[in-house]
């Protein structure tokens, strides 16, 4: 195994072969419920993340990016590819392309052989307390910064052994702050409380994935056992008044309309995450890329757009800049990659992704990312 300082030169033929092995590795860490696909695409048979009647959203999501493709052009004065920038600001940190992780929580509890699990610790509750939330915390946020990129940690419920959030929150501030911590729509003063802690741990912003609340184990509807903490939909005056709590950036992930992105303005929010939650929130909605453009029409420059669900490709990223996003999240793949490698396989997959970002802007002429616009690509008749 390459160290993890080289993977930023590693030539492209290697980051596969490498990926194909984390994959392998992630395997039987990861089983039953996921199988590491080669590609994520939310639908083989027996994929422990989607059940056969449920989850048709993140199918789709996954689906909809195939129906586009890209418009090769390689007649230009190019150079010998030194050229091409990727390059983006996130809020003042300069990144090497504008690929984020997504925030999953959830490792603990959907891997019983989890790489993060620490031997002979207890489970109490059923809840996984016995899983070293720090480590996976670590290799994203490590991961992450080694690729270029800045790290995203999620919240999860309380529980006085669960410290899942604040683990997320010391990898950050040991990476000094390169990251985004997401607090859930708490209904009560937790949610004060746990943006404050993000503010001190220094994270570059701060996040809330607002679509929480159709989560099976979340909502006041489907509050189910013992475990404090019921997470609740908030109107922009109130999301305003939570904003208030911190001077940092505030990012609310979970868009899917033009009206929730104006109402995300009118609260104040820096910048949205059009998502569905990987399907788990609300079944039936439409995928995300199909709703992009839309909801980039409503707000304009007035906020910047980062978008997640499916994408699996440097080109997938390629698609949704060119319809007016400013970045994407990507979920699942980043997940397999730290459950198979720690923080090399996190930074080996984004630096794939990047790879393939920049061969694809060099396949189409775009010097940087603002030359990727709608017409390097070709919106096909199936969308
Ligand atoms: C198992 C699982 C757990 C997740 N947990 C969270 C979470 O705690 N907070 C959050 O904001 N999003 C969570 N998400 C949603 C992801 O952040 C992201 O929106 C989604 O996974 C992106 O789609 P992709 O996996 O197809 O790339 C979760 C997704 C999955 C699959």
């Amino acid at each position: 195994m390459a160290k993890i300082e080289e993977i930023r030169t590693m030539m492209y033929p290697r980051v596969r072969a490498e990926w194909e092995r984390i994959c392998d590795e992630a395997r039987p860490r990861v089983a039953p419920r996921c199988k590491a696909c080669r590609e994520c695409d939310s639908a083989r048979p027996k994929c422990g993340f989607v059940s056969s009647e449920r989850g048709k959203s993140g199918i789709r999501n996954y689906e909809k990016l195939q129906q586009i493709r890209l418009a090769c052009d390689t007649i230009y004065e190019g150079g010998n590819g030194d050229e091409i920038d990727s390059s983006c600001d996130f809020f003042g940190v300069e990144m090497r392309a504008p690929v984020f992780n997504a925030p999953i929580a959830w490792v603990k509890n959907a891997f019983p052989h989890s790489h993060f699990k620490k031997p002979g610790a207890e489970r109490v509750d059923n809840r996984a307390t016995d899983s070293d939330d720090y480590a996976y915390a670590k290799s994203l946020i490590e991961g992450c910064a080694a690729a270029g990129s800045v790290g995203w940690i999620a919240d999860s419920r309380h529980h006085p052994l669960v410290h899942f959030y604040e683990d997320g929150l010391r990898a950050i501030k040991e990476q000094g702050g390169r990251g985004v911590p997401t607090v859930k729509s708490w209904n009560d003063d937790m949610m004060p409380r746990k943006i404050m802690q993000a503010d001190e741990a220094g994270a570059v912003a701060i996040a809330t994935d607002i679509d929480c609340v159709g989560l099976a184990d979340m909502s006041v509807n489907g509050q189910y056992d013992s475990l404090p903490g019921v997470v609740n939909p908030k109107s922009a005056k109130q999301l305003k008044e939570v904003f208030s709590v911190t001077r940092k950036p505030y990012i609310l992930k979970g868009i899917m309309t033009p009206q929730g992105a104006v109402k995300a303005c009118e609260a104040g929010a820096s910048s949205i995450v059009i998502s569905n939650h990987a399907g788990n929130s609300l079944d039936q909605s439409l995928a995300t890329i199909e709703v992009l453009a839309d909801i980039k029409k409503a707000v304009g420059n007035e906020i910047k757009l980062y978008i997640d669900g499916g994408f699996r490709h440097g080109e997938d990223v390629f698609k949704a800049l060119a319809l007016g996003a400013d970045g994407v999240l990507i979920g699942r793949p980043v997940m397999i990659a730290a459950e198979g490698g720690e923080s090399y396989g996190v930074a080996l997959y984004l630096q794939k992704i990047i790879w393939e970002l920049q061969n694809a802007m060099r396949m189409t002429g775009c010097m940087s990312l603002k030359d990727i616009t709608a017409d390097k690509i070709w919106i096909t008749r199936e969308f």
